[in-house]
């Protein structure tokens, strides 16, 4: 008993904002984004609704079903358009669809976590899950400050999650949560984001390698079998320490963040449509897929491409 991916879709706002732009009001450059975090632009605007919408119309259209086939919604997202209701049932109207829908926030870490749930949902009955992560973390970025202003961004992706008694398209899961450590990384009700940022970036790399590994064996591969690790796109410097504590080439791993800064539960599927438009992965060909956020929560699976 299984799942297989069937069709991937992105959505991110038109609105390109440099590293140039930022610099006119904060007290920052482009030289120190780009040489701290990797990041060059990112894109602003859009809402959860908006950015999942957009993101879901494609991954439907890519998976070439119906809307009547899809029997559940889960949506991640960090920053829902209102505190209630969901923002999931509102992108399902949207699309006209009137299946169960719900969100999931497990911050950074959403996309994962959303997968891990509609694995949940198929094999209890379910047959088509849409998963979404969408983000508008813009909204709750206080813009005078340069700690969160240069990383946070918005935009979706989404993908269409079957059944498959034959098999599976994912091989291992492993999911973790430290609440002891959920003051490094918050937004309180009608506040801004607000972190502690290199006590956040030294526990992501541990959180990213120790739980790929366990993936990887899980899964019964080694690091040399991936081909491909789409990381959460946080900080390239991140992406780069965990790498090479895995013995993995950074060839090997997407970065999109130079394009998109961190886009939270969107980031993963915005790397891994990426990746697959530049033909970055084969059928059979292993990925690893691996997040971390605030809670803090991380997870990691080992993918097979199909
Ligand atoms: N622009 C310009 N200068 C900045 C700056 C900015 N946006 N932010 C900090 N600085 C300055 C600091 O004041 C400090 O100056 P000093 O040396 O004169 O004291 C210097 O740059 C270095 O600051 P530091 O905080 O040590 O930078 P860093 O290398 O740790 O990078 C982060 C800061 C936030 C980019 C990095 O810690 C990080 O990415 N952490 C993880 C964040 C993350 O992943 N969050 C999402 C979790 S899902």
């Amino acid at each position: 008993m299984g799942v297989r991916f069937k069709g991937w879709g992105t959505g991110v706002p038109e609105r390109v904002v440099t590293n140039d732009e930022l610099s006119q009001t904060l007290d920052t450059s482009d030289e120190w984004i780009r040489e701290r975090t990797g990041i060059r632009e990112r894109r602003i605007g859009g809402s959860a609704k908006s950015l999942g919408v957009e993101a879901a119309g494609k991954a439907i259209a890519d998976a070439g079903v119906s809307l009547d086939s899809i029997d559940f919604l889960v949506l991640a997202t960090t920053t829902p358009d209102r505190l209630t209701p969901a923002t999931a049932p509102m992108i399902a109207a949207e699309l006209g669809l009137s299946c169960p829908a719900m969100d999931v926030n497990a911050a950074c870490s959403g996309f994962m976590y959303a997968l891990r749930t509609a694995q949940g949902l198929l094999e209890t009955g379910n047959r088509r899950i849409l998963v979404i992560g969408s983000e508008n973390l813009s909204r709750w970025v206080d813009w005078n400050d340069r700690n969160m202003a240069v990383l946070l961004a918005d935009g979706a992706g989404a993908c269409i999650l079957d059944y498959d008694a034959e098999g599976s398209d994912i091989l291992s899961f492993v999911l973790g949560t430290d609440g002891t450590a959920a003051d490094l990384l918050t937004c309180e009700h009608g506040g801004f984001f607000e972190m502690d940022g290199k006590e956040v970036f030294r526990r992501a790399v541990r959180v990213v390698v120790d739980s790929a590994e366990e993936a990887l064996e899980r899964a019964g591969v080694t690091a040399q079998d991936i081909s491909l690790v789409v990381p959460h796109q946080a900080n390239v410097r991140i992406i780069q320490a965990a790498a090479q504590r895995l013995g993995i080439e950074m060839e090997r791993c997407v970065v999109v963040l130079d394009r998109y800064g961190n886009t939270s539960s969107s980031s993963i599927p915005l790397a891994l449509v990426d990746a697959r438009d530049h033909g970055r992965i084969r059928p059979d060909e292993y990925a690893l897929l691996t997040g971390f956020g605030a809670g803090m929560t991380w997870a990691s699976a080992v993918v097979r491409w199909s």
